[in-house]
């Protein structure tokens, strides 16, 4: 009975497929950006048309304006879907930065300008993420952090308080992350390519990926299978092989709206937002990476002048 104990204890345990949900760019707190519509009253998620809005200390009654609302329903949507694709699977929750919009540079693009205020609606947020996507036991959540100038420390904080994963240095956020799942090794940061203009889209990615390939090579280090980055707020796959070994590439999409300052600094582009979900099979399987789900966002603020 002892022996049987101990081999069993020795046994690696048993492998699940895994869903890994890569969110990024979720700038709470923006006036572009993805916002709740739902708040927890009394243990009962309410929507804030029925309690009379989400109410910050200095703007009460704080309703989500036609686009907030339109991201929201497309999230709704990305959560339902997302529920059915991790049934059966361990659920791996990556926020890879900018998770708050932060009191930056002045601007007045802000639902409130108190930065605890906004870690706290991206606290609910996040559990209401949660337990839309049935987290539980097994499940895990990791912190990645943004660009500074908008987060700060915010999303170590707010890290903490979802009790995501803490790094071996104490922190609940680090600017990189290496996940091994199923044997798969993923890197996971925030700045990373960019998708490129159309005529070359996706090939500077691919340079980045070659870039990382030979830098492994260089260093000793087995390149990884998987990069994930965000930032720039499109979505873009990409992949590189040498030495009949892939690494796949994603640009993540957001969940923000073109801001003043984007719209100035890149009036043709178009945010994309949306959800990529990534699925590894019990053996360490990369299964087919399907396109994310995107929300079909016009050039919202164009005005066309004549006919
Ligand atoms: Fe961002
Ligand atoms: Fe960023």
């Amino acid at each position: 009975m002892l022996i049987s104990f101990t081999q069993q204890a020795k046994e690696e345990p048993k492998r699940k497929k895994i869903t890994l949900l890569p969110f990024a760019d979720m700038h709470t707190g923006g006036t572009t950006a993805l916002h709740p519509n739902k708040r927890k009253i009394h243990g009962k998620y309410e929507r804030l048309e029925d309690i009379g809005g989400w109410n910050y200390i200095n703007r009460p009654n704080f309703q989500l304006d036609s686009k907030q609302l339109a991201i929201w329903h497309h999230f709704e949507k990305c959560l339902d879907w997302a529920r059915e694709l991790r049934k059966d699977s361990q659920l791996v929750i990556v926020q890879d930065g900018d998770a708050v919009e932060g009191n930056h540079h002045n601007t007045p693009q802000l639902v409130t300008i108190d930065e605890a205020e906004m870690m706290h609606t991206h606290r609910e947020l996040m559990e209401y993420t949660q337990e839309r996507l049935d987290y539980g036991r097994g499940d895990s959540m990791y912190y990645v952090f943004g660009t500074d100038s908008h987060t700060r420390n915010f999303e170590n904080m707010v890290a903490m308080d979802l009790n995501a994963y803490q790094y071996p240095d104490g922190k609940y956020c680090s600017s990189f992350l290496e996940l091994h799942l199923n044997g798969v090794k993923i890197w996971i940061y925030h700045q990373g390519g960019v998708a490129g203009d159309y005529p070359t889209r996706g090939e500077a990615l691919t340079r980045q990926l070659k870039k990382i390939w030979y830098k492994c090579e260089i260093e000793g280090i087995v390149p990884p299978d998987i990069v994930l980055t965000a930032h720039t707020h499109d979505a873009v796959y990409s992949t590189y092989t040498q030495n009949w070994k892939t690494m796949h590439g994603i640009i993540l999409p957001s969940w923000q709206e073109k801001t003043r300052y984007a719209l100035d600094k890149l009036p043709l582009s178009i945010n994309k937002i949306g959800l990529q979900a990534i699925q590894i099979s019990e053996n360490g399987e990369i299964l087919p990476i399907k396109e994310p789900m995107l929300m079909t966002s016009p050039l919202a603020d164009i005005v066309r002048i004549g006919c």
